[in-house]
């Protein structure tokens, strides 16, 4: 059985929150244990460029959520763990990408689109501050996805949009260049419904651009207690019941504790406990997650060469497989070796050397036929005549998928046929 591939990218710009990891990182991580999974997760530091054009942040925060992720539980001998901006084959996916994208496609770019809002609200030019990178963010994030196959691509509800446009150029490129083929796989957004978006200090979505956030390790115990402190209550004094669902608290808590504990969170609250002492227990049930984390983290952090090691023997791996894929991407398109293109002119066959092909054809009695050759073109099997193109097709197709049943429709295949280099031949093209 295939894996299922699934990946995601966290951008390089600030400080992991416990939006991010509740959201994001925890079930990613969780998800690559899995067994019949291939998880890509990577630093999207090409994407952090265009919030950011401040170096020493850009450098500290992909420094942060490298080992974050590690220090989370990542295990980047069984997965796909890399920086974006080490797999050169990206950008150059972009372009690919961005050739068969419609410009429209990009106009409803939600993000794109509330700075032209926020523009035009402010009575300034609807482009103003609006960067080339912003514009085709989504075609970027394409290729991050695309250029992996991915099927899953677990995101916040906010990036929906961008694996639904994703799927749109992948669906455009297969139509293209696909002749029949599909390069590309349509990725499926995964987000996980129950805790998929955190709320912020002030019961809002928990997000960097709201400043709401709590740090996930920053600032270490003391700053997640200071943080929790700040959670927006109403004034109930203790003694008065409280409604669990008025504040920013109660699912934060959920999103650590078990179903059981929540509960009688809910009850506690109910019944009257103050706020200060829900606060307390918040924290306390969280640190017992985050604290052994954090010290992983800061034992890491503390040896960036370690983390830059890891990451690159990361890219390498991505590389092994971005860069032969990218390599058919191009020849799809037209960016063809020369050489290639001379045999070509040639025989257009001779392109296709090194895979067993079958091939299609008809007679001058008018009936239709296939051969099917070898690697090196060597002649394994000769059909005999059908009378329509679409009876030959059915046969080889029927032999592509049992090459022993089709056998033993001799009328159709010609005599001495040798099975066992036909099946051989037959598995090296399906492969
Ligand atoms: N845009 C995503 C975010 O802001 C980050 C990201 C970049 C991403 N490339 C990706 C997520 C590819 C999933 C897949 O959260």
């Amino acid at each position: 059985m295939s894996k299922t591939r699934v990946l995601t990218g966290i951008t390089t710009t600030g400080t992991p929150h416990l939006g991010n990891y509740v959201g994001a990182i925890r079930p990613a991580i969780a998800a690559s244990r899995g067994e019949n999974v291939e998880s890509y997760y990577f630093m999207a530091d090409y994407h952090a460029l265009i919030k950011c054009d401040d170096p020493t942040r850009i450098a500290r925060s992909r420094l942060e959520i490298a080992a974050t992720w590690l220090a989370c539980g990542l295990d980047p001998g069984k997965v796909y763990f890399y920086r974006q901006s080490d797999i050169p084959e990206i950008p150059e996916l972009t372009w690919l990408l961005t050739c068969v994208t419609a410009k429209g496609l990009m106009n409803r770019a939600h993000a794109y689109k509330a700075s032209v809002d926020a523009n035009a609200a402010a009575g300034e030019d609807p482009d103003a501050g609006v960067t080339m990178g912003l514009y085709s963010y989504p075609i970027l994030m394409a290729a991050d996805i695309l250029m992996f196959n991915a099927h899953k691509v677990p995101v916040g509800r906010d990036q929906i949009q961008h694996i639904e446009m994703a799927r749109d150029v992948a669906a455009r490129f297969n139509h293209l260049f696909g002749a029949g083929r599909d390069y590309f796989t349509l990725p499926e957004a995964a987000v996980e419904d129950s805790v998929a978006t955190l709320p912020g200090l002030d019961g809002r979505k928990m997000s960097k651009s709201y400043d709401n956030t709590v740090p996930l390790f920053e600032g270490g115990a003391k700053k997640l207690k200071e943080s929790i402190a700040r959670i927006v209550t109403d004034s109930r004094l203790p003694g008065e019941a409280k409604d669990p669902d008025s504040t920013a608290l109660m699912p934060i808590f959920t999103a650590f504790a078990t179903a059981a504990e929540t509960a009688e969170f809910r009850v506690a609250l109910a019944d009257g406990l103050g706020w200060g002492e829900a606060k307390q227990r918040v924290f306390e049930r969280l640190e017992r997650d985050i604290a052994p984390m954090r010290a992983r983290y800061e034992e890491l952090i503390a040896q960036p060469g370690h983390i830059e090691e890891i990451l690159q023997a990361g890219a390498a791996r991505a590389r092994a497989m971005a860069a032969p894929f990218l390599a058919e991407l191009r020849s799809a398109v037209g960016l063809r070796d020369f050489r290639a293109q001379g045999i070509k002119a040639k025989g257009a066959d001779a392109l296709k050397v090194g895979k067993p092909q079958f091939k299609q054809y008809r007679e001058s009695d008018g009936k239709f036929y296939f051969k099917f050759l070898d690697a090196e073109q060597r002649l394994l099997l000769q059909s005999g005549a059908f009378d329509s193109p679409k009876l030959a097709g059915q046969c080889i197709a029927a032999l592509r998928a049992d090459a022993r049943l089709a056998e033993a429709d001799r009328h159709l295949l010609g005599e001495g046929v040798d099975m066992a280099e036909v099946e051989r031949a037959l598995a090296a093209l399906a492969e």
